[in-house]
């Protein structure tokens, strides 16, 4: 039996702000971001939004075309209650029916590869079941500090079936654990603290550990894998991680080449900035949707990190016929029509989220998106449909 994803959606948050307006306030050139990180845009929430708006209007795309849904695993690092699970507000707002399992996973940026995991082995058990993962995350880092250029927002939902219709996920891993502070957020603050150099190292050091194991274990030659997808806290992240796992692997390619085989994971996390556990599935959504080739049958290799860390490299094979399945019109609108904000409301609703920490509120409506967030009243946070 094969099993995989069947269908992958997405959704960003609705306001969006150029890395220009950035730069232009800190006074530097736009280059650092354009080039050096790799990042052009981000995509900053609304008031009215967070992961539940976001994962609720990616898990309605797929939900328009299945039913049966038993088990919904929602990967998040930007929780919205230490107790419940952001994922069965998500299974309110659409009316899942109560015959269903709903429960949060969390390790920073790698829980969506956990859900996915955790997935297969259900249907393995189980080959009728049906599994939805959201992987949906808001990326803040404090105003003025390194990892502000950084933030983004997005989330993937996606659903993993037997006989998938994108992917067949195969089934060695290499695995990758370290007990480290590169990047973590304490309980009381809303924004993460990162050690930012040492996360760089870390994360390359994790990809040498879990492929490695990958190798061991049997997995794919690297020049039997046609493309790769890396978790993307910025784009060059993953230019880097590629370049080292060339050099990890032996592989002689030249610099065209060793891009040619990620290039097209990129294009949309350029646009949306970090959205830490959607990151690498919103870079597959990008690469099977912007790649000019036909993938059928080309084998993916899959690196995803969460800081603090735990990682994993496990691979995949495109199902012919899958081109049909995207929304890439869609999805492009979605990248393409959000509210362009200058740096000033930006930093304005930035600040605004801590004022309103611990209190009962109201946010005004004003995303554009399906659903939003109604605001606080007796310590329960409302959501409801919009309408658009
Ligand atoms: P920095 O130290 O301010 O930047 O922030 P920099 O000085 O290293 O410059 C960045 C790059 O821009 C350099 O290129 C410069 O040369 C270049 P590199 O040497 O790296 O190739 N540059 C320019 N290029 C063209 N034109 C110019 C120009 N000026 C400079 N004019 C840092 C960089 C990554 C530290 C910062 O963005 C940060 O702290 N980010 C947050 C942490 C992070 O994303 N870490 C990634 C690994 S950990 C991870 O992925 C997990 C995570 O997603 C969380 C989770 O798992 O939950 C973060």
């Amino acid at each position: 039996m094969t099993i995989g994803i069947s269908d992958l959606a997405f959704a960003t948050s609705h306001q969006v702000l150029d890395l220009q307006q950035l730069a232009d306030a800190q006074g530097i050139d736009v280059g650092k971001y354009y080039i050096g990180i790799g990042q052009s845009q981000m995509s900053v929430p609304f008031a009215d939004e967070d992961i539940v708006t976001m994962g609720a209007e990616a898990a309605a795309q797929i939900l328009e075309r299945t039913d049966g849904i038993r088990t919904l695993l929602f990967a998040t690092e930007s929780g919205i209650d230490q107790s419940k699970s952001a994922g069965v507000f998500v299974h309110g707002l659409l009316g899942m029916g109560e015959h269903c399992r709903v429960v949060e996973l969390k390790q920073a940026c790698y829980s969506a590869t956990a859900a996915l995991q955790f997935a297969l082995g259900i249907v393995a058990r189980d080959a009728s079941e049906k599994v939805l993962v959201i992987a949906s995350d808001v990326a803040r880092y404090a105003l003025d500090s390194s990892g502000e250029p950084t933030q983004g927002a997005a989330a993937v939902a996606f659903l993993v079936t037997a006989d998938p219709a994108l992917v067949e996920i195969e089934p060695v891993t290499g695995l990758h654990t370290d007990d480290i502070h590169d990047f973590w957020r304490p309980n009381y603050l809303s924004t993460a603290l990162v050690d930012g150099k040492y996360s760089l190292a870390a994360y390359l050091g994790a990809l040498e550990g879990a492929w490695n194991e990958y190798q061991s274990r049997g997995g794919a030659d690297f020049a039997d894998i046609a493309r790769f997808c890396y978790h993307q806290p910025f784009t060059k992240m993953a230019v880097k991680a590629h370049d080292r796992l060339c050099k990890i692997a032996g592989a002689e390619l030249d610099k065209d080449q060793r891009l040619a085989q990620i290039a097209a994971s990129l294009e949309m996390n350029r646009r949306t900035g970090n959205s830490y556990t959607a990151s690498i599935y919103v870079g597959l959504l990008s690469l099977l949707e912007r790649d000019e080739a036909d993938l059928s049958g080309a084998r993916i290799g899959f690196f995803s990190y969460g800081s603090g860390s735990v990682s994993e490299f496990f691979t995949g094979v495109v199902r012919p016929g899958y081109r049909e399945l995207l929304r890439a019109t869609r999805d492009a609108a979605t990248l393409d029509n959000r509210v362009v904000v200058d740096h000033s409301h930006y930093r304005r609703l930035h600040a605004q989220l801590d004022e309103v920490q611990g209190s009962d509120y109201e946010t005004g409506a004003a995303t554009t998106g399906p659903f939003r967030f109604a605001g606080v009243v007796d310590h329960v946070r409302r959501y409801e449909r919009t309408g658009a």
